[in-house]
């Protein structure tokens, strides 16, 4: 998959600029603070309808507009696709594939895959068990939209199971529990079911793409936890016995203790917790090591590679990590951000460079 170009309209520091992407290795380079990170943004934004920066879909909107607009065109193996989110601070953002309005984000999602990384996503190692499952979440709602809908459903069960376990009326709560546990434990399964056959896949990959990053010098080891195996029906099965054993606790929590929304994620360095003892570098080397897997869990599924945007990657790496990344990503369209273009990583790969000031393209060169 390959996004040919991204059309900003009054979206963050852009007012109207089109840019043009090389089906390669694409570097914008700029100084600090002049819309390398905006672009990126907006192309991940366009595949995901997600920001991985913005929490109010508003704020994307140029200081003194009141609406504005990202567009990009990609070619797929199924031909082109085009998506459009157009923004404003008065109301909810509009989404259009092909054109067509959609109305929800599960149309939007998965026509363009791509896989975002910037310095930021070191909290997939570091921070709460909350951003591991939202890396998974984000990567499988691409995939699969059986995936999404669920997890869209067992979200709004949850929220209602755990309101009814904050009542004083315990009869009542015993009385309705049950119907909603059997939804809950159906779409549960659904999401355990995928997050273990991703996980599965996705953790080898991670574990090589780290030990090629790292020059052999760190071995990766993943370890999920999910606790539940088997088809949909026996997860389904297995959790609801669970929820039943768990009935007191649930009550007494307040919530419910168990299920995909306590999944996590734990990832060692040589035999050692990586959250706890990882260096920087090499924490930041595990978060990019599983981009990497993701983009190659993508190619196993869809025959070809997500959109790969790395953002602000290289200033975080040292030389020989930096040298490597660039080898593995050769083959995958790749969006980096710099504020220059270190040549000696780059040499002997093609690739098109981008140079933006406040938010505008000044050049564009293909090596
Ligand atoms: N809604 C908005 N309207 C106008 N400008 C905005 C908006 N949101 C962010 N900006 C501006 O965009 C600029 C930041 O752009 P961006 O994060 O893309 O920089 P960058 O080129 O990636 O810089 P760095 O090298 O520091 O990462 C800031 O100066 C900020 O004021
Ligand atoms: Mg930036």
């Amino acid at each position: 998959m390959k996004i040919k170009t991204l059309t900003l309209k009054n979206f963050r520091n852009y007012s109207d600029e089109k840019i043009e992407f090389g089906g390669g290795v694409n570097i914008l380079t700029g100084e600090n603070a002049q819309g390398k990170t905006n672009a990126a943004e907006a192309v991940f934004f366009l595949c995901t309808g997600y920001s991985p920066r913005a929490n109010r879909d508003k704020l994307v909107v140029k200081f003194g507009s009141s609406s504005g607009e990202i567009a990009g065109v990609a070619d797929s193996a199924y031909g082109e696709v085009s998506t459009r989110i157009v923004f404003s601070t008065s109301d909810n953002k509009r989404m259009f594939v092909n054109g067509i309005e959609v109305l929800r984000i599960s149309e939007l999602l998965g026509n363009i895959h791509s896989v975002f990384f910037n310095p930021a996503e070191l909290k997939l190692v570091q921070e709460s068990p909350e951003d591991r499952r939202r890396f998974m979440n984000i990567s499988l709602s691409q995939m699969s939209k059986s995936y999404f809908r669920a997890l869209q459903n067992y979200n709004k069960i949850l929220a209602q199971r755990n309101n009814l376990l904050k009542d004083r009326d315990v009869s009542l709560i015993r009385e309705t529990l049950p119907v909603w546990d059997a939804g809950l434990t159906k779409h549960a399964a659904t999401i355990i079911k995928a997050r273990n056959a991703f996980l599965a896949e996705l953790a080898p990959i991670a574990e090589e793409k780290h030990a090629l990053l790292s020059g052999g010098r760190e071995r990766l080891t993943m370890k999920t936890e999910s606790g539940y195996y088997g088809t949909e029906e026996e997860i389904a099965y297995a959790l609801s016995e669970d929820l039943k054993t768990g009935f007191e606790r649930d009550l007494r929590l307040g919530f419910t203790g168990i299920g995909p929304h306590r999944d996590d994620i734990k990832f060692m360095l040589n035999g050692e917790d990586a959250r706890v003892f990882g260096s920087q570098g090499q924490q930041r080397t595990i978060a990019l090591s599983l981009k990497l897997a993701e983009a190659e869990t993508f190619k196993t599924r869809f025959g070809e590679y997500p959109v790969l945007i790395l953002d602000d990657v290289l200033s975080e790496l040292d030389k020989s990590r930096q040298q490597k990344l660039v080898a593995a990503v050769k083959d995958i369209q790749t969006i980096f951000t710099a504020t220059a273009v270190p040549r000696a990583i780059f040499k002997g790969v093609p690739y098109r460079h981008i140079t933006i000031k406040s938010g505008a393209i000044k050049s564009v060169k293909d090596y």
